[in-house]
């Protein structure tokens, strides 16, 4: 490569283009977010979780008869193989899920014999088998992680009030239900994120679905990415009273810090999938009696406002629904995890089917021609 083919660095490839892809896109500008060229807004409130999953992976909406036999297999692959069972019971108690979920693809990884067939076929079928047993290893991972035995998953119920059962043992309310189906539709695929981008780079040289997973749930554990919901809840509930929440952003600004589940790396002047949920957060707010906590976000998300410009992201309102329906807070990034592994199956997928190795440079800072000193000369 010559010195004229060097793209100058930009710290966090910031506004660099990685990649072609056709499976989302984020129109900043307009606040917009599609998949695969339908507007967010539309398949949030006309779509099941297992539509937009095959919308995702499938590159179009399925007929009804494409759904049906979607939704049969995906309920068909809700259980997880003894064998994850056993290696989520051989984890520490209470330890991290995020990890637990690694430890769960991991094992599914190798009891698979296709895992390094990479045709397109192939990942298809791989990418619906992580995308039926995601969810069951959130729930039952949790579980488990918490000395409880897991629960079989209910064939009667849709892909996200299932998860919901399996976590409670219990048929979930109808506003919950429809709040974990449209939670999981916003999480499921956003561009090369830093979790997605890792997938790729897993993929690119030509390693299987599963290490890719893998790699891409440890990208989304820290709090600059999916765990943001689960610092943010921690913020709102340290904040505690509305009549606190001013005073307490104004502190944390003035020292400097940042609020967790405000700003994003491409929109900048909102996220169109937390416009979505806010008013979900009004309504289970009521029924659950928890106004305190929607007036919370609505002081905060004002004040961030008119001190930052910085709006909140998908992961805010997300963070309070969770909270508000009951579900501990380890498992929100777990959640996030098991709606994305739709975005991160169908990247994985466009990666092995038109496959460059993922390799940038980097700018070498250290010193160079340092004269060499023997060890034994070495004081
Ligand atoms: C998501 C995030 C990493 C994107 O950041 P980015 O594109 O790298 O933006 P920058 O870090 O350059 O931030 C630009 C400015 O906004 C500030 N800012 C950004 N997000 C902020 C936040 N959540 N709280 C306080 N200030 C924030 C930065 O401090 C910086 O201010 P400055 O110019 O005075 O130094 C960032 O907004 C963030 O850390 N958010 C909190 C974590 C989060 O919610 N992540 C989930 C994303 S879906």
């Amino acid at each position: 490569m010559s010195e004229k083919d060097i793209i100058p660095y930009r710290p966090g490839l910031e506004g660099v283009t990685a990649g072609i892809s056709a499976i989302s896109d984020v129109i900043a500008a307009e606040n917009r977010l599609i998949y695969r060229g339908y507007d967010i807004r539309d398949l949030a409130k006309h779509c099941t979780f297992e539509e937009v999953a095959y919308l995702i992976l499938m590159g179009q909406l399925p007929t009804r008869a494409q759904l049906e036999q979607f939704d049969a297999q995906l309920k068909s692959q809700r259980e997880l193989p003894d064998e994850v069972y056993a290696v989520l019971r051989a984890l520490p108690r209470g330890g991290n899920l995020m990890a637990a979920l690694q430890a769960g693809v991991a094992t599914l990884g190798m009891l698979d014999p296709t895992a390094d067939d990479h045709s397109h076929e192939a990942n298809l079928k791989k990418a619906i088998r992580l995308t039926a047993s995601m969810a069951t290893l959130v729930a039952n991972g949790y579980r488990i992680l918490q000395g409880q035995s897991p629960v079989n998953p209910n064939p009667n119920l849709g892909h996200a009030a299932n998860f919901l059962y399996m976590l409670f043992e219990r048929e979930p309310e109808p506003l919950h239900a429809e709040v974990m189906n449209l939670t999981f539709i916003l999480y499921a695929e956003h561009g090369y994120n830093a979790s997605t981008f890792a997938a790729h780079v897993i993929a690119s040289t030509l390693a299987d679905i599963y290490s890719a997973v893998v790699g891409a749930i440890g990208a989304l554990r820290g709090s600059l990415h999916g765990g943001a919901n689960e610092a943010a809840m921690e913020a709102m509930l340290e904040i505690g009273t509305p009549d606190r929440a001013e005073a307490w952003v104004m502190e944390k600004l003035a020292q400097k810090a940042r609020i967790m589940g405000f700003g994003h790396r491409e929109y900048k002047t909102g996220d169109t999938r937390a416009v979505i949920l806010k008013e979900y957060v009004r309504r289970v707010a009521e029924q659950t009696g928890r106004m305190d906590i929607y007036q919370i976000q609505d002081i905060m998300e004002r004040v961030m406002l008119r001190e930052k410009n910085l709006y909140p992201n998908v992961d805010f309102p997300a963070a309070a629904l969770y909270y508000m329906m009951g579900i501990p807070i380890p498992l929100y990034t777990p959640i996030f995890a098991a709606a994305r592994i739709v975005g991160w199956s169908a990247h994985v997928i466009e990666q092995h089917d038109n496959n460059r190795l993922i390799r940038p440079r980097s700018d070498y800072s250290g010193p160079r021609d340092l004269p060499f000193v023997p060890l034994d000369q070495r004081g």
